[in-house]
């Protein structure tokens, strides 16, 4: 991909740089009272990191790319239950840092390796057996080179989260992360498809799940 400065990508790093803390209690919430709410009303993102780390483990991958890590949470959680070598990737400079300490604190640095970029830009060369992308493509201008983008790191499968598109929560979504100065995208389950065709890594796989699809293809399927 080329590089990307447009307003659409500043708009994004600005907006998660400056949220970093309220992005983190979704995982690890101030009492008890939160962590069982999260668990009811925000269940999507532990279904999409469950979901990830059950497709790595039954095409028997090894290595893993998390683009748009965030906070690590998951990171740390993927190199904790298995994952051998894990490198996470986000453009908000504060999250990497957060993640960065969170696998220190986890013990599992020696594992985990973070690098502060836009995915867009990440040179080609290094490859993992998967590469995942949860949360992230809500807020990708341009799905499809980067989905062809992910497959370029990936050996064996790729998988990512999309929000759906419902006629009230998703305009009113959109609305919402406007206010705050960031861009929102939805889908709907055919356009992932014919994503996932056009990009050629192999057909997708398609979960529906509350907020949306987790869709993952694997390299060498028919
Ligand atoms: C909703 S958070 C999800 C974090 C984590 N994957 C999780 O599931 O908890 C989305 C993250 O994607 C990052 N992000 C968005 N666009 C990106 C891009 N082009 N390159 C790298 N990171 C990106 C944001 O900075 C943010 O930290």
């Amino acid at each position: 991909m080329t590089p990307d400065n447009s307003e659409h990508t500043v708009q994004v790093r600005d907006y998660f740089d400056a949220r970093v803390a309220d992005y983190d209690a979704f995982y690890d919430p101030p009492s008890p009272l939160w962590r069982a709410f999260n668990r009811v009303f925000r269940k999507a993102v532990y279904l999409r990191r469950d979901q990830a780390l059950a497709v790595h483990r039954q095409y028997g991958c090894r290595t893993m790319l998390d683009v748009g890590c965030g906070s690590g949470q998951n990171t740390v959680y993927w190199a904790r239950h298995g994952v051998e070598r894990i490198v996470g990737v986000d453009i908000a400079p504060e999250m990497i840092r957060m993640a960065a300490a969170l696998a220190e604190q986890a013990g599992v640095a020696d594992r985990c390796e973070f690098q502060q970029l836009d995915f867009a830009q990440m040179e080609r060369g290094r490859r993992f057996d998967s590469i995942v992308a949860c949360g992230v493509f809500d807020y990708v201008e341009q799905a499809e080179p980067f989905l062809a983008h992910m497959a370029q790191f990936a050996d064996r499968v790729i998988y990512a989260s999309f929000p759906g598109w419902t006629l009230v929560r998703s305009p009113l979504r959109k609305i919402r992360y406007a206010l705050r100065g960031c861009p929102t995208h939805f889908y709907r389950r055919r356009e992932l498809v014919d994503l996932f065709r056009r990009v050629g890594f192999g057909p997708a796989e398609i979960l529906p799940v509350p907020s949306g699809h987790l869709a993952w293809a694997v390299r060498g399927t028919p």
